[in-house]
């Protein structure tokens, strides 16, 4: 084991603060990351503040942090996809039993063993698993992902959860050209689709509760803004919908986004409210639509997107913070105030 810096909340109610954690020494399959730069989630907020209580309840203290890109420093005698010197991102996962069918299928976010890169058990400490606000991460090389060498490192960092979490239902769902897609919530998931539904062809419509957001949506790719709060603008959009991807992380009202779709259209939920939200179920039978939910994605599509990303210049759109910054951050987070993800540059723990 050795010590790595890192910030920590010891509470649901506690700030962030410094603090230093035990790290594995890397075994014959693990890659030691010096980590750079590490986004702000609002998973991070909801873990840090154990809002999701009744589903994963938070361990303290707890290191959030799963948008991670850096530098390797050091590998195991068994690593063959990187070496000291290389780029390197890891994201939302650090492991999985690998020989389940879901594991088999590339699907390791269904996996039953799976094991997130924070507030998880972590079977080599014996605690939970710490996450990417730290200076450094040892990560076992499945896990482990490339960088494409043109992108931005601090944009870099977003796509390894709202980049992947955005990727996936759109690949899984089938938003090509002539499709029309929604995007409700214009935040760190929600400017992410905007900029993947354009990527691959879509008529984008984006629903913002935030006025001062309009001009950002169409620069990011939207054909159409609508204020969701102005109900008479939002149904005139009814039944013509083939997608909708809702990125909202507090309770809202779904059905009206449900009354959007055409036959057969999907709305999907990656927004993930403390709450349940009702659904109508008469929206649901009327034109046979259908409402499920998506999860992050696999190692495979994951490299799939960062590589798509390369190609085509993708990044998150990023303010860059110290980490001394971070309990600001937050608050800014939970009054949607900001543009479009914070990327906290860990030279700033470095120096600490
Ligand atoms: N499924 C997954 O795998 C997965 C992965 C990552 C995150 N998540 C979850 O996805 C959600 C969004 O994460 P994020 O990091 O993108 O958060 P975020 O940056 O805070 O964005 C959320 C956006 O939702 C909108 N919003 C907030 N409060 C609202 C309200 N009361 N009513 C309507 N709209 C509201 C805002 O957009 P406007 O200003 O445009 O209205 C806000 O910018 C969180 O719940 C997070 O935990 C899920
Ligand atoms: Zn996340
Ligand atoms: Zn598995």
């Amino acid at each position: 084991m050795y010590n790595a810096k890192a910030y920590s909340a010891a509470s649901a109610t506690s700030p962030l603060a410094s603090a230093v954690i035990a790290r594995r020494e890397p075994t014959e399959h693990d890659v030691q990351i010096e980590i750079l730069y590490c986004g702000i989630c609002h998973s991070d907020l909801h873990q840090v503040r154990n809002e999701w209580s009744g589903v994963m309840p938070t361990v303290y203290p707890c290191v959030p942090g799963h948008e991670i890109v850096g530098r390797v420093t050091r590998t195991g005698s068994a690593v063959t996809k990187f070496g000291p010197g290389d780029l390197a991102a890891v994201g939302c996962m650090v492991d999985s039993d690998g020989t389940c069918p879901e594991c088999q299928a590339g699907l390791e976010q269904f996996c039953p063993n799976f094991v997130l890169t924070y507030n998880f058990p972590d079977k080599h400490t014996g605690g939970v698993t710490y996450g990417g606000y730290s200076d450094s991460i040892v990560v076992d090389q499945r896990f482990v992902l490339r960088v494409p060498s043109n992108l931005d490192l601090a944009g870099a960092a977003p796509l390894l959860c709202a980049g992947i979490t955005t990727y996936s239902p759109m690949r899984h769902w089938g938003v090509t050209k002539g499709k029309k897609v929604g995007v409700v919530g214009l935040g760190g998931l929600g400017h992410m689709a905007v900029k993947f539904a354009h990527a691959l062809g879509a008529h984008v419509v984006v629903f913002t509760t935030s006025p001062d957001k309009k001009d950002d949506a169409v620069r990011l790719g939207a054909d159409e803004v609508v204020l969701s709060r102005d109900t008479g603008q939002v149904a005139k959009h009814a039944g013509s919908f083939d997608f909708i991807l809702d990125a909202v992380a507090a309770a809202h009202d779904i059905n009206a986004y449900v009354n959007l779709l055409r036959r057969d259209g999907h709305i999907v939920m990656v927004g993930a409210p403390e709450q349940p939200l009702p659904v109508s179920v008469f929206g649901l039978l009327i034109r046979r639509r259908s409402f499920s939910g998506s999860i992050i994605g696999g190692i495979a599509e994951t490299q799939e997107m960062l590589d798509f990303c390369g190609q085509n210049n993708i990044t998150a759109d990023v303010e860059v913070i110290p980490i001394q910054k971070v309990n600001e951050a937050y608050e800014r987070l939970v009054r949607s105030d900001v543009k479009y993800r914070f990327s906290i540059d860990m030279a700033s723990l470095r120096s600490h």
